[in-house]
């Protein structure tokens, strides 16, 4: 892309004097400017000064899977807005109805599509569906939602409730009661202290620890990213999700996967549940459902779920009482729909899978190099490099260091991402999250920036 020096510092001042940026400390913005970006075309974007970038985070937070710059999103967009802009999800609309048809398709097992516009509220909405359930069904008592420590599941106060990171959580409280927490499965700093191999995936395990806790007619779901996404990039292992799975058979207890960031093929499959034999009854997206093109989430439940919600016609309080106003916007439903099709005929679900094998590779090598990579994880298009400033002992390096290597990347031209301000001395992880249309030339470049920068930045 080839732009006249577009230096725009008009709109600099004026962010800077009327945005509050999202998870920014201001004081920053003192001696540096925010990142304002003006265009993106595939993989690349270019801020209002004219510089240029390759984006190896799919937009600031693993959004755009299908890569900027796409008319036929913005044309199925435009068309549909001129046609019919927004119908509240009491009723509907023609392209939510056809995208949650082709929606499941891609979920057997999953059936009904509940719109609503970010992924803390479809979250919002799967822990409401359980609190009502247990109301209705009798078994007052089963509304406590089970989580996972070092999972994100969103802003809101029930979705911060229900986080297991404590520095997103950090002056937010009182939180909500019926949420409780246990272990993550990190191999690479195991909770329990054992090796994969010899420990019996106690980490599993610890659900049935959490929900005899709690008291299991007490306990209705437990919610889970497939792939540990913001808390550092954890892919459970082969065994986890099986084990975790019987732990909810036997004490009934729903499965709720948290598929915001890995649904729509960022781990090489259309869902991430998809890779561990799990059968979740809920799951919520948001993110890639649409690419970033318009805001839309999903919470997808199962027909048993949903029936449950209407066992009695004759009771008029018997029915989901939930609503979400911008769930009924018609742009976001187009968007969703445009994007799919985009997945499927440029296949690249199947190239999130070969391409983000060959990132992790490519990661795996590099840590050969450079002794202050102490892990590489992930799998598909959402890779993270955990930093050590002691490979021996595992010692996390600090933010700062992780924040200077994110820096000198960003001089290079390259955007990546790492875990910020999230778990108290473990924020040392990198991530590298590109769009699902990567080719093996871009893993070549960002891999080699990251490769000086790490080069070029001396531990603290
Ligand atoms: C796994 C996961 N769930 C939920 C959310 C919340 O989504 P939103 O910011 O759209 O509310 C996020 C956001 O990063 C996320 O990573």
């Amino acid at each position: 892309m080839n732009l006249p020096n577009r230096s725009e510092p008009y709109i600099t001042e004026i962010d800077k004097k009327h945005v509050w940026h999202h998870l920014t400390q201001h004081a920053a913005f003192s001696s540096s400017d925010p990142l304002i970006i003006e265009l993106g075309k595939g993989m690349m974007v270019t801020d209002v000064n004219g510089r240029e970038y390759l984006d190896a985070t799919s937009g600031g937070v693993w959004s755009v899977n299908v890569g900027y710059g796409r008319k036929r999103i913005a044309d199925a967009v435009a068309d549909q807005l001129t046609r019919m802009c927004y119908y509240a999800g009491t009723g509907g609309t023609v392209p939510g109805a056809k995208f949650a048809a082709r929606l499941v398709e891609k979920m057997p097992g999953m059936s009904r599509v509940y719109y609503s516009n970010s992924g803390s509220e479809a979250n919002e909405k799967g822990y409401k569906m359980v609190r009502q359930r247990a109301h209705s069904s009798g078994a007052r008592s089963k509304y406590k939602v089970i989580y996972r420590n070092r999972d994100y599941h969103g802003t809101t106060i029930g979705a911060l409730s229900s986080t297991g990171q404590s520095q997103r959580r950090d002056q937010y409280g009182p939180f909500a009661p019926g949420f409780a927490e246990f272990a993550n499965c990190c191999c690479y700093r195991c909770p329990f202290g054992k090796e994969y191999g010899a420990c019996e995936i106690e980490c599993a395990k610890d659900l049935e620890r959490a929900i005899l806790e709690e008291g299991p007619d007490s306990v209705g779901s437990v919610v889970l990213e497939p792939i540990t996404a913001g808390g550092g990039v954890i892919a459970p292992v082969p065994e986890y999700f099986p084990i975790i799975q019987n732990i909810c058979r036997k004490y009934d207890v729903l499965i709720h996967i948290d598929e915001v960031v890995c649904g729509f093929g960022r781990t090489g499959k259309w869902f991430g549940y998809q890779h561990f034999g799990v059968q979740p009854d809920i799951v919520s997206t948001a993110k890639g459902a649409a690419s970033g093109y318009a805001a839309i989430s999903c919470t997808i439940t199962t027909e048993t779920l949903f029936d449950s919600f209407k066992d009695d016609p004759d009771n008029p309080m018997d029915y989901f009482r939930d609503i979400s106003t911008f769930g009924g916007c018609a742009g976001g439903h187009a968007a969703a729909l445009e994007n799919l099709a985009i997945l499927e005929e440029e296949k690249l679900v199947e190239n999130a899978a070969e391409t983000g094998a060959y990132l992790l590779e490519s990661l795996a090598d590099l840590k050969e190099k450079h002794a202050v990579i102490g892990d590489v994880r992930g799998k598909g298009m959402i890779a993270g490099v955990e930093l050590v400033s002691d490979s021996r002992t595992r010692e996390p390096a600090s933010e700062g260091y992780a924040m200077r290597v994110a820096a000198h990347c960003n001089k290079q031209g390259l955007l990546i991402g790492r875990t910020n301000r999230s778990l108290e001395g473990l924020n040392n992880t990198l991530c590298l999250t590109p769009a699902l249309i990567a080719g093996r030339g871009e893993i070549d470049q960002i891999v080699q920036m990251l490769d000086r920068a790490l080069a070029e930045t001396p531990l603290d």
